[in-house]
């Protein structure tokens, strides 16, 4: 691969709580990654193809440390239960659906075309149990151009008989098997797996201990869900009396951080003794405001977590969450953010703007490396916004456009430009 430029007005957080604005600046893309921005192109890139986006502007791709696939096809219905509630009427009998390849497809299918037009550039996803239909939604994930990590669930309990599979250990062949094929049969570039047990009350502990196993032995990162809603948390402890925490439940398997690169979904609820784990163990929360308001889950204390420096990024947790969109999330984190400084605690600061972007670009791309700020040998993912058609009669500055273009809801209409690692998609 070689080199490229785009021009326009850069927005980037390459740090937390501040901000980078470069007005009609050129960006330098070489072999993937950005080599610099500039306001004056150096001699040395001027024989670089160059695409002026004249007065957009561009800002790093959004990265969703957590969605459903399966459950994209009925986001937006059913939002009147708890998780628990939820999970039994809505999720589970969608994702038994997925037994059956031409449904997959399809539903899959619809799923990979709205990431691909999203706002989206890196995603870390959920599938369901099924092997068959995990490698379809690989397959069409790859050819969205989005880089990603796709789990085939584990699930060996409390589940309906379709999705709850033939024990621990059919579960971990299983995964086994998947992981196989995944590595030799297909030649996936941009999509990789990632272990994936659904969380402590569907998964046993011979499964967890098998699952830890597996997870060393391919040194694949791992995803779950922790300390979400108040019932579910509840019912961990009562499943393992013994843990002093939720997620000690998945440390003593080795699926919580350290060596394991781990993202663990909402810890809403996660106790001084957890919240410190997560921090001692580099674990990544992916903060989920527009599930936890329409699961009725409660609000993460997301500054508790920025204050101890523990890595957070945000996930639309499609279909707790309704839409794919992470322009959302942003703004929804910074309202939920302001409620819970309001009716919770006066200490926690509500999130800056600055602050909800960085998670959603720079926060969630961590996990991915060197991913979402236009910083020199970081990789070139960019989207260009074209915010025009919102006129407004007074002047306005990039910042206050950008910041604008999230509100408004932007992703959907704005996008003109979409650049995974130095590919246009
Ligand atoms: N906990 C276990 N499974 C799920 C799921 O599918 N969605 C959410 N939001 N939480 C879960
Ligand atoms: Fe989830």
């Amino acid at each position: 691969m070689s080199g490229f430029i785009i021009r326009g007005n850069i927005y980037h957080t390459p740090v937390i709580g501040s901000y980078e604005v470069r007005e009609h600046a050129f960006l330098v893309c070489e072999n993937g990654k950005c080599a610099g921005i500039y306001e004056e192109l150096p001699d040395y890139y001027k024989d670089y193809p160059l695409t002026d986006y004249e007065d957009a502007l561009i800002i790093p791709g959004m990265v969703d440390l957590h969605i459903h696939a399966p459950q994209f096809a009925f986001r937006g219905t059913g939002m009147d239960s708890e998780l628990m509630t939820w999970l039994k009427e809505q999720t589970f009998p969608e994702e038994e659906k997925y037994a059956d390849p031409d449904y997959a497809h399809l539903a899959y299918g619809i799923f990979a075309e709205k990431m691909k037009k999203s706002a989206t550039t890196r995603a870390v996803i959920f599938a369901t149990i099924h092997k068959e239909a995990t490698i379809q939604l690989m397959e069409l994930m790859e050819e969205t151009g989005l880089i990603s990590y796709v789990g085939k669930v584990n699930m060996d309990r409390d589940a309906p008989p379709a999705l709850k599979e033939k024990g621990a250990l059919f579960s971990t062949y299983d995964t086994i098997d998947w992981i196989d094929d995944v590595r030799t049969q297909y030649s996936f570039e941009r999509t990789k797996p990632i272990i994936t047990p659904r969380f402590i009350p569907c998964c046993s502990e011979t499964l967890l201990d098998q699952l830890g196993e597996v997870r060393r032995l391919y040194d694949l990162p791992v995803q779950s869900h922790l300390s979400e809603n108040p019932g579910e948390v509840e019912l961990v402890h009562s499943l393992m009396p013994d843990t002093a925490f939720y997620g000690d439940g998945y440390d003593r398997f080795g699926l919580f951080g350290g060596e394991a690169r781990t993202i663990m979904a909402h810890c809403t609820y996660s106790t001084k003794e957890e919240v410190e784990r997560i921090r001692k163990n580099g674990v990544w929360v992916a903060h989920c405001p527009n599930s936890n308001m329409n699961l009725a889950s409660g609000i993460a204390p997301i500054r508790r977590y920025l204050t101890r420096r523990i890595r957070v990024g945000l996930g639309s947790d499609v279909a707790g969450g309704q839409t794919e969109s992470i322009f959302r999330a942003v703004t929804d984190a910074i309202q939920v953010s302001k409620l819970y400084w309001r009716y919770i605690d006066p200490k926690a600061r509500p999130l800056a703007f600055c602050e909800a972007f960085y998670l959603a670009t720079r926060g969630g791309g961590s996990f991915f490396g060197r991913v979402g700020s236009f910083t020199r040998g970081s990789a070139f993912d960019a989207l260009v916004l074209d915010d025009s058609s919102d006129l407004h009669p007074q002047p306005m500055g990039v910042r206050e456009r950008v910041e604008r273009a999230f509100y408004l809801g932007l992703d959907t209409s704005g996008i003109i430009g979409k650049y995974v690692a130095g590919r246009k998609i």
